[in-house]
């Protein structure tokens, strides 16, 4: 589904073409994040600049200036300017997403029952789901029908405010079908107004072909698979399921070694259901992120913070897996890790909300508002190597801004459930606007 249809299905999702210069007025918040152009930890992710009857004018879909409503308007206003009125709401980032499994096919909508049932990860596999049923689904989907259904829930993103997406591989764990859902990553990020990040995540689990054959496969996914993703610039990351169920830390060294020799950034799925010293792996390799998190252990968390290493907490697995734990957040933040929040996009975990992830974060983690806003934008866009371009509404930088319908970004995780976007920008274009409310 190319962009256009993705307008067309929805008459509310309109591309409005903005004159040149645009000015968001009255937002009684507007959520700044102005600070240092890095990641921020411990009492940094609290501190939100928050201008209070703010506005933000937006040039040729780059950020010109922030303030008060009056000064600003008596600085910039002019005819022809467009004015985009946000009283009563909140202003801020466009959300970012660092971490999503957004392209694959089919669904496993059935797991539900089981996990219902009390059936553990092995019994799911046993009966026929798990990872490798979504592998057999996306391998045998045509390309068409893998960019259509995996657009389908990139417009639902957008709509609920992610301006820039993270999107891993990983369903296809073969050469041709890795690369057959990068270059579908890449067309969504030509023919989507947002800008998508691919990370090469062969080593997501052992493809049946391999069985048994752990290190053959680590071994054909560094030196036959990787350098062909590298040949066709698929991937900015490649990223390993480090866990004591996929691969071991001496099988994921492997991989991401090869990776960085390659030139490509490189992430782990960390220590999600066991202390698998993957923390430690991250911090070794100066991955930019380690993520999940749910077990670190002590020294991992240590060696995260003394690197730099951003901790991507996905509180929507452990609410869909009914089995893992929330990751003990507080105490990442408290030693000095800078985290960030994703949404975990997966057939497991069918979550397209990073305002439902915000949420999550501060009921079953204990972040508060402010954190969580952190969280979504720069430190979430960090975590993709992005912070300089995106994240903070600061002169220079993407005009990627949502405007949320709520007076308080306190208010904002205590209302899930719903989609408070009125408005999605991204580099100074409104994407996708709320309709107005039916009435009889
Ligand atoms: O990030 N942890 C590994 N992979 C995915 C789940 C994949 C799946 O169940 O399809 C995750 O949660
Ligand atoms: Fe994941």
């Amino acid at each position: 589904m190319s962009f256009d249809s993705f307008i067309d299905r929805e008459p509310d999702y309109r591309a409005v073409a903005m004159s040149e210069t645009t000015i968001i007025t009255h937002a009684s918040e507007l959520l700044t994040l102005r600070g240092p152009k890095r990641s921020r930890a411990k009492a940094e992710m609290s501190e939100l600049s928050i201008i209070p009857d703010g506005a933000v004018v937006v040039t040729d879909g780059v950020i010109e200036d922030v303030g008060r409503t009056e000064s600003v308007l008596k600085e910039h206003d002019a005819a022809g300017v467009e004015r985009l009125d946000a009283s009563g709401k909140v202003v801020m980032p466009g959300l970012v997403d660092p971490h999503t499994h957004l392209v694959f096919a089919g669904s496993r909508e059935f797991e539900l029952e089981l996990k219902l049932k009390g059936k553990s990860y092995l019994d799911i596999m046993a009966a026929g789901g798990g990872i490798l049923r979504t592998v057999r689904d996306t391998r045998a989907a045509g390309e068409q029908e893998l960019f259509d259904q995996s657009a389908a829930r990139l417009g639902s993103m957008i709509a609920h405010g992610s301006t820039t997406i993270e999107a891993k591989s990983g369903y296809g764990l073969d050469r041709d079908v890795e690369i057959k859902i990068l270059r579908t990553v890449r067309k969504l990020d030509e023919e989507f107004p947002v800008d998508l990040v691919p990370t090469f995540m062969g080593a997501h689990a052992v493809p049946p072909e391999f069985a048994g054959r752990p290190d053959d496969y680590v071994r054909f996914v560094a030196e036959d698979v990787l350098p062909a993703v590298a040949r066709e610039g698929l991937a900015t990351f490649c990223d390993v399921f480090c866990e004591s169920e996929a691969f071991d830390v001496d099988q994921s060294r492997i991989v991401l070694q090869a990776a960085k020799a390659l030139g490509m950034g490189v992430k782990v799925h960390a220590d999600e259901f066991t202390s698998s010293g993957g923390a430690e792996l991250a911090a070794e390799l100066g991955a930019i992120s380690a993520e999940h998190l749910a077990k670190p252990s002590d020294d991992g968390i240590m060696a995260m913070a003394r690197k730099d290493v951003i901790g991507v907490m996905l509180p929507g697995t452990p609410y869909t897996s009914m089995v893992g734990i929330y990751p003990d957040a507080r105490r990442l933040i408290d030693i000095g890790v800078p985290v960030a929040l994703g949404t975990d996009m997966n057939p497991n975990c069918w979550n397209e909300s990073m305002q439902f992830t915000m949420s999550l974060a501060c009921y079953k983690m204990r972040m508060t508002p402010a954190e969580a806003v952190t969280a979504a934008t720069v430190n979430a866009a960090a975590a993709i190597g992005l912070e300089k371009r995106i994240g903070t509404l600061e002169r220079g930088k993407r005009a990627d801004i949502v405007i949320m319908d709520v007076a308080s970004h306190v208010m904002m995780p205590c209302r899930f459930g719903t989609n408070l976007c009125t408005h999605v920008m991204k580099d100074g274009k409104v994407v996708w606007t709320r309709g107005p409310a039916p009435r009889s």
